[in-house]
């Protein structure tokens, strides 16, 4: 296709102008660079509007045929990555039409009969983004299955659990990773949800006020397998709840990554060493030879604040705009396909990451035994025991100061030591005092019980289906 300057006969609109835009206007105002995304799907809402149109008597079956044909061309183009767009028109919607006369002709210039760019852009975007939702859920559920993957086969480690990032209580490595597990599981779900309120037909609304072509709008709808129609017109070409949501959904996802990858950075320092990410997912230093660095997972977490950004900006654009349409709204779709796309890179990247992780067991469990981790067991065997719980947590904080003073663990205290501390200890309080036991106390459904752990990760790889 050869390049062209743009021409009034290319534009939409001019009839009523005496002189063209200025070159800054139009440069300014120009999104076909990229909303050209889009052109797959007004292709294919182009398709569902002109069989609207013949139903509606507009189109002769001849020249709905000839759409059809032209379309469907136009379409194999632009899956072949071949199309040109820099062919200087305004916008997507302009190209597909311009493209559209080249190939047919004249039954081109019927195909915008009752249809604005307000409901058609709305369209669009609508489309693009139940594509994108159903690809993100099938990334979530990839990282999900990375994560299961990974608990299940350390389903008896011990981890050290932390508040205030002090250790507080030992859990199952499983366990912390399943907590990751549910955080996207109920991501999913409002994906899902977000789903339901984009899947929604806005064509035949036309620029604000609906349409007097009879466009069946049930059948438009069906034809692009969208379950609603919108029922306001106005609502229609001005909504962008479904952006933003969609955005919400991508910068509370992100902030969960970015937790995580946040923790990963921490398990790395060899201080610690409880982890390794793969070589495969870390860089090196150009100065210094023996660095290891995590940068997949400090850019996961860089880039979680450019998608809360995107979701700040949304619904900064929103927040002033009177109905219906204004081209404000055009300033939604950079940030709806730069979060989508910070998005995917990042679930793809971190499904990578969990895969390549390594645990080193021995610090792990010498962690989880650190800091008298078992402490709040000893109380609660005596809470058990009959002794209200605030002396008990009064009789242990004793103990740890007296193994504090003598340079002693829990595990190395006798019967006769802690009895010194409470007439209830008995000799099975000295089965209790490590890691591994305080763990396997645990009781009932969503704690780190190991009989617990393995029921979550069996009902967790159900529901990440
Ligand atoms: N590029 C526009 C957008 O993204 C398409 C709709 C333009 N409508 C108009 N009346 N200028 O919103």
């Amino acid at each position: 296709m050869a390049k062209r300057k743009p021409q009034a006969a290319q534009r939409m609109w001019g009839g009523r102008f005496s002189r063209p835009p200025a070159q800054a206007a139009e440069e300014f105002s120009r999104s076909l660079h990229f909303d050209s995304r889009l052109a797959p799907f007004d292709i294919a809402g182009s398709l569902g509007h002109a069989r609207a149109l013949r139903r509606a008597g507009v189109l002769s079956a001849g020249e709905l045929a000839a759409l059809e044909v032209g379309l469907a061309k136009l379409a194999r183009l632009v899956v072949s990555g071949k199309a040109d767009f820099a062919t200087g028109e305004e916008d997507v919607h302009s190209w597909v039409e311009n493209r559209l006369r080249e190939l047919v002709g004249e039954p081109a210039d019927k195909l915008h009969t009752g249809r604005s760019r307000n409901d058609q852009v709305a369209l669009d975007a609508r489309l693009w983004l139940r594509a994108e939702i159903e690809a993100t859920l099938g990334r979530i559920r990839a990282l999900n299955g990375a994560l299961l993957d990974l608990a299940g086969r350390h389903a008896t480690q011990l981890f050290p659990g932390h508040t205030h990032f002090q250790p507080a209580q030992p859990v199952l490595l499983a366990h912390h990773l399943l907590a990751y597990v549910e955080m996207l599981l109920r991501d999913a779900g409002r994906f899902r949800g977000a789903l339901a309120r984009t899947a929604v037909l806005t064509t035949g609304s036309g620029a604000l006020a609906g349409t007097s072509i009879p466009l069946d709008r049930r059948a438009m709808a069906r034809e692009l397998e969208l379950p609603a129609v919108s029922a306001n017109s106005l609502d229609a070409v001005s909504d962008r709840d479904f952006v933003a949501e969609f955005v919400f959904c991508a910068a509370l996802t992100m902030t969960h990554l970015s937790r995580f990858a946040e923790e990963l950075i921490i398990w790395s320092h060899p201080a610690l060493g409880w982890a390794e990410i793969g070589d495969e997912y870390c860089t090196g230093s150009s100065l210094m030879p023996q660095k290891k660095n995590p940068d997949m997972a400090e850019l996961v977490r860089g880039k979680t604040g450019r998608v809360t950004g995107h979701l700040v900006g949304l619904l900064t654009l929103l927040k002033g705009l009177p109905l219906a349409y204004n081209r404000d709204l055009q300033e939604d779709k950079e940030a709806l396909f730069d979060a989508a796309d910070t998005l995917r890179g990042s679930l793809e990247v971190m499904t990578g990451v969990v895969g390549s992780l390594s645990f080193r067991p021995e610090r792990l469990e010498a962690a989880a035994a650190a800091g008298f981790s078992a402490a709040t067991d000893l109380a609660e065997y005596l809470a058990l025991a009959g002794v209200p719980f605030r002396q008990a947590h009064h009789v242990v904080g004793r103990i740890v100061r007296h193994c504090i003073e003598g340079g002693k663990d829990l595990p190395d205290l006798t019967l006769e030591e802690l009895r010194g501390f409470s007439p209830k200890f008995g000799p099975d309080a000295l089965r209790i005092l490590t890691a591994k036991a305080s763990v396997s106390r645990k009781r009932g459904p969503g704690s780190t019980a190991p009989a617990e752990v393995r029921k979550a990760l069996r009902e967790a790889r159900a529901r990440n289906r």
